[in-house]
């Protein structure tokens, strides 16, 4: 599929059916979210692929906003790795490494029929705590994915997009 139309098909989805996605498929939206540029190719992502049951369930505890996924994928960074900014105190790329790393697996998964929705509706605390992640791995987003159920359509505020003009500006 032509990137653009495939960016412009996909949608968040909050229903999934309860079918298992296929190993091959799983590896390769992984494998597309470890190709993704991070800064100075530090690769400071950790990501925790929850599947079973146990790992599941305590992640819905903690949001619901899992949608009864049959994969969530938490993925985190490595505070002790990720780039520090010298010129900017305090500043460090952790969240945009993630975020690469995260649509490069959100689209891979959709070019392989495979849903999903980012999620940011948790306490990065809690998440910790409940699976006894170190100190130096932060909770960054949840990607819930999986198939959707036949029912599902677009939010509607999906194709509500603020037109070019009003977000782009040349200089
Ligand atoms: C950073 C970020 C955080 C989000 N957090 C949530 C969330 O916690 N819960 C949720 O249902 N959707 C969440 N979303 C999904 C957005 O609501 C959704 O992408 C947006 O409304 C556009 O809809 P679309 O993905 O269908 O185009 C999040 C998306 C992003 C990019």
């Amino acid at each position: 599929m032509d990137f653009l139309d495939l960016v412009k098909e996909r949608f968040s989805v909050r229903d999934f059916l309860p079918k298992e996605i296929e190993s091959d498929k799983l590896n390769k939206i992984l494998l597309a979210g470890n190709l993704a540029p991070t800064a100075r190719n530090i690769q400071p992502q950790r990501i925790y692929v929850l599947k079973s049951k146990d790992a599941l369930e305590k992640m819905k505890e903690i949001t619901k906003m899992v949608y009864n996924a049959p994969v969530v994928l938490l993925v985190c960074v490595d505070l002790d790795e990720v780039w520090k900014n010298p010129l900017e105190e305090g500043y460090t790329t952790s969240e945009m490494d993630a975020s690469i790393v995260g649509t490069h697996m959100m689209l891979e998964a959709w070019n392989l029929g495979v849903a999903s929705v980012w999620i940011r509706y948790f306490d990065a605390n809690r998440i910790s705590k409940e699976f006894n992640l170190a100190p130096n791995i932060k909770p960054i987003f949840l990607l819930p994915i999986g198939y959707k159920t036949d029912k599902v359509i677009p939010s509607p505020s999906h194709s509500n997009k603020k037109d070019l003009q009003e977000i782009v500006k040349y200089l």
